[in-house]
């Protein structure tokens, strides 16, 4: 597998090639990975809820995110690894160096943030002195006590509109990359193509550049519950390299995410 860097992930989407990306937390899944054909892996803060049995993602620290990070990069050298800043990680400018350097050092090539145009300073600081940064719009789990559970965004024409302006901000700050998560589908087009970099979408339809799920959605394992946007390749295939390697076919051939995984 060639290494993979933020100019494959972008000539991927001028290319209109699906990019396919998971998330990971240690050695093993990141080699399995690698191996089958993902492009990218989120060292998430999702970590609090599938690794650490949290209700949210709010406990998770930059050391925690830093020690998943080294065991992922551990597993493969080529795999794109995006590493989660946690909660009030970055507050501001200084803050969010000081922690972007730490998952930089731990082995991640993109640090990826929560929110819209408030980020600027940070985004530029961080850009400005090396590190690639993703951008996060929609339901973004680190709001959830603001938006009062786990619920789809975007829905209002008020929302919508404020999410396509806050893509184009992130791009301007300066990010390379964007996940889209449970927002309409026809929000999550509007905004990949509203900005030139690639779009990632979770639960935001077929239209994103690329997908990304939680690798223990991907094999059902997440508390007995599958989101309604997930689905469960190990059942469908039997063993864990291809259910990998499902996806990934499904992912680049248009068939997964389907009617059914999407949000109106
Ligand atoms: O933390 C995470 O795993 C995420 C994905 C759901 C995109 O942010």
């Amino acid at each position: 597998m060639a290494k993979i860097s933020v100019s494959t992930l972008l000539k991927k989407k001028q290319a209109g090639e699906k990019i396919t990306s998971l998330t990971a937390y240690d050695a093993s899944f990141a080699k399995l990975f690698a191996d089958n054909g993902v492009d990218a892996v989120l060292v998430g803060d999702s970590l609090g809820m599938v690794l650490q049995g949290g209700d949210d993602t709010l406990a998770v620290s930059i050391d925690d995110i830093a020690y998943h990070t080294k065991c992922v990069r551990a597993g493969s050298r080529e795999l794109f690894v995006i590493a989660d800043m946690p909660f009030m990680t970055y507050n501001n400018v200084e803050q969010s160096c000081a922690n972007a350097a730490t998952l930089m050092r731990a082995g991640a090539n993109m640090v990826k943030l929560e929110g819209g145009q408030w980020l600027h300073d940070s985004i530029r600081a961080l850009t400005q002195q090396g590190v690639p940064v993703c951008g996060h719009l929609g339901l973004t789990p680190q709001s959830v006590h603001v938006f009062g559970g786990f619920k789809i965004q975007g829905r209002d024409k008020e929302q919508a509109d404020k999410m396509i302006a806050d893509a184009r901000a992130l791009e301007a700050a300066g990010a390379q990359l964007l996940v889209l998560e449970c927002i309409p589908s026809v929000l999550a087009k509007a905004i990949t193509e509203a900005v030139s970099i690639p779009t990632i979408g979770i639960g935001a339809g077929k239209d994103t550049d690329g997908q990304i799920l939680v690798m223990h959605d991907l094999v059902g394992i997440s508390a007995g519950y599958i989101p309604k946007f997930s689905k469960n390749f190990l059942a469908e295939t039997g063993n864990m390299p291809a259910a990998v390697k499902k996806y990934c076919d499904d992912v680049k051939s248009g068939a997964f995410p389907g009617p059914d995984h999407e949000f109106n």
